[in-house]
């Protein structure tokens, strides 16, 4: 294994409260020194860094990679490319597969073909068989064969019996439980938010009370019997507050904000004139709430940001709004499209180390495994990002089998420019490598 030696970059640490110029000295897929002025051994392969920003590897904590079952939209090869690409060395993938990731065989089957994969690819256990939402799964034995975490993601809960007996297992086994919550007989036929612009484009709304009623009820459980909860992609002002309210409670609660929700109102859906790839769960809400996440994201109340990369093919995507599947594909522009926006200055106090905070460090934090720090010891995974580096949002150019996004044709500022996995480089000026 290569010796590598990081010169003269920006090195941001969250873990330890790092910002500052430094060298890092990576062997053995460890970093081995992380400090200013090292000398690079003889033979080190040397990245000039100066000019860019050096970061742990960023984790995508909520990411759907379709496989086993609907390989045509992405498996779990291309969206560990798609990763590597976006800047993302792990990810950790949904279990709404086909068959549901419900047993420890499909567990094992994410897990095994992500081995040499070009980024770790963490598998999540459905909470219910089948994602029926009835029965509990076997969590013990599928946390045994490997899942982080457990989740009927993209099926809400409904079942509150369910959801109660589902916190206090997992909490009894330290396993961490991560919901959608969307109460779908709130939901209905909704297609997007509800509202005014969804009233003008006769569209069937989807109110912001769906996700906060469920949301209330599973503090209260979570408040009742213990556990730990995650709560997936939050999305009105409401939400946050309730969130807000629970962590100053005491409660073992986390949250995460997607960027589309961050970036993007209802009214993408009518600027873009329906077009399919603003349908997403739960969906574009209105200005007030985004800047309600904004909030939350800035006073702690939201911990981290993860794509929720729901990749579907065009031909699904290309019918009429109220039958396209919901989901935007995201691993390769979350980390640019949030570059961007502190380039802008358009939000004062959002700095660098934040994002790397929240897409780095607090997903390793939240789902307990290595990474979000730069240390000697740590895994040397690594992102490099150029803040300068500006191009134009092209989907066809994409490692992800799908091309589904609302932001195609955007221009923007900041990008990865190295993605290094234990170690090795795995992505280079975008060009992502075969792992040897
Ligand atoms: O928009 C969404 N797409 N939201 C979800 O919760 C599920 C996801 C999917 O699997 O396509
Ligand atoms: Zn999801």
């Amino acid at each position: 294994m290569k010796t590598l030696f990081i010169k003269g970059g920006r090195l941001i640490d969250p873990s330890r409260n790092y910002d500052d110029r430094a060298d890092l000295l990576i062997k053995g897929g460890l970093v081995e020194a992380a400090d200013k002025n090292l000398k690079p051994p003889d033979g080190a392969e040397i990245i000039e860094a100066d000019g860019l920003v050096v970061m742990p590897g960023l984790i995508d904590m909520h990411v759907h990679l379709r496989d086993p079952g609907q390989e045509y939209k992405e498996d779990v090869l291309s969206g560990a490319r798609a990763a590597a690409a976006g800047g993302f060395t792990a990810v950790a993938a949904m279990a709404n597969t086909e068959p549901v990731a419900d047993e420890p065989p499909t567990i094992r089957y994410v897990a095994d073909k992500a081995a040499g994969a070009v980024a770790r690819v963490y598998p999540i256990g459905a909470l219910s068989k089948g994602l029926q939402g009835v029965e509990l799964a076997e969590l013990g034995r599928m946390q045994k064969a490997g899942a982080v975490a457990f989740s009927d993601d993209g099926k809400p809960v409904l079942n509150g019996t369910l959801m109660r007996n589902a916190l206090q297992y997992a909490g009894g086994i330290g396993a961490l439980v991560i919901v959608h919550e969307e109460d779908p007989t709130l939901v209905g036929k909704g297609v997007m938010h509800e509202g005014s612009v969804s009233s003008v484009l006769g569209l069937r709304g989807i109110p912001a009370t769906a996700e906060e009623a469920m949301l209330a009820r599973d503090l209260m459980l979570l408040k009742m019997v213990g556990g730990r909860l995650h709560i997936a992609h939050l999305s009105t002002a409401g939400a946050v507050e309730l969130v807000r309210k629970a962590k100053a409670d005491g409660l073992p609660v986390t949250a995460e904000v997607t960027p589309q929700h961050l970036l993007l109102t209802d009214r993408a859906v009518k600027n873009s004139g329906y077009n399919t790839n603003t349908k997403v769960k739960p969906p574009l809400r209105s200005e007030q709430d985004r800047q309600a996440l904004w909030e939350g994201l800035l006073d702690g109340t939201v911990d981290a940001i993860a794509s929720d990369h729901a990749p579907h093919h065009s031909d699904d995507k290309d019918v009429e709004y109220d039958f396209a599947p919901f989901g935007i594909a995201g691993l390769e522009t979350t980390l640019p499209l949030l570059l961007d926006e502190l380039a802008s200055g358009r939000i004062k106090e959002l700095t660098l180390s934040m994002l790397v905070e929240k897409l780095s460090t607090a997903p390793a934090r939240i789902l307990g495994v290595e990474g979000g720090a730069l240390k000697p010891g740590s895994p040397a995974d690594i992102t490099i990002v150029d803040p300068g580096r500006s191009f134009i949002v092209n989907p066809d150019n994409w490692y992800s089998k799908s091309r589904n996004t609302p932001f195609a044709g955007r221009q923007l500022k900041g990008a990865p420019v190295y993605t290094i996995l234990s170690g090795e480089i795995v992505m280079k000026e975008g060009v992502v490598a075969d792992r040897k």
